[in-house]
């Protein structure tokens, strides 16, 4: 099976969906570490009862950016993960300590990138008058929230919506779309080349819709 390696923040529930997921037989992955920034982060709590291995990383015990990022996957590599999966992880990576994992780490993004790179999305995407809002899961790159979008779920912004009723119709749409896209890499069916993304060898020429 495919060695997944979980960075993570905060609360979890993409994690939880993609535990879920296995759990029901869909997802042939072993996780194999969920790394965290946050001492505190429920999502470490999960990965205990699930019994995943955790590490956690201060940043703050950290110089610099890159020291820490540097330290942050040495640790992670030590696990021998075949991908990783940044799901809720809200710190910015140096670029050189990507570079090893190119085509290998995929992070969910609650915008229809290449909108609204960065924080506070569904605050822009109503602030911008967007008819349509959505989740995207790409690959990620030295580009912050730049990289190949392998693929989105959409779905109406209705004109009583707040960032709240937002947020909360994206989240379960999350959780379908990043265990689907996790099932086509294990599945060895999507792959980076130097032309862009393929499934099943041929070019996407646009992000799957879900
Ligand atoms: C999700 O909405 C995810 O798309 C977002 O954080 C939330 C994590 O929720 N990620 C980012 O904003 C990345 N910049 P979770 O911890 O319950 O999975």
């Amino acid at each position: 099976p495919l060695r997944i390696a979980i960075l993570a923040s905060g609360r979890g529930s993409n994690f939880a969906a993609l535990l879920a997921a296995r759990e029901r037989g869909e997802l042939p992955v072993d996780f194999v570490l969920v790394a965290s920034d946050k001492a505190d982060a429920p999502v470490l709590r999960l990965a205990q009862s699930a019994g995943v291995p955790t590490t956690v990383l201060d940043p703050r015990q950290y110089a610099e950016r890159r020291a820490y990022d540097v330290a942050l996957f040495d640790r992670i590599g030590a696990s021998k993960p075949d991908l990783l999966v940044l799901a809720g992880f809200m710190r910015i990576i140096d670029g050189d300590a990507l570079k090893p994992w190119a085509g290998r780490m995929i992070n969910i993004h609650p915008s229809l990138l290449p909108k609204y790179r960065g924080l506070h999305t569904h605050r822009r995407a109503l602030k911008a008058g967007d008819l349509e809002h959505g989740a995207s899961v790409h690959y990620v790159t030295a580009e912050l929230d730049g990289g190949p979008v392998i693929a989105q779920i959409t779905f109406p912004i209705e004109a009583d919506d707040d960032e709240n009723t937002l947020a909360a119709r994206l989240l379960p749409m999350e959780h379908q779309l990043l265990p689907a896209v996790v099932e086509l890499i294990a599945a060895g069916r999507l792959a980076l080349s130097e032309e862009g993304i393929r499934l099943d060898g041929q070019i996407l020429r646009k992000p799957l819709r879900w």
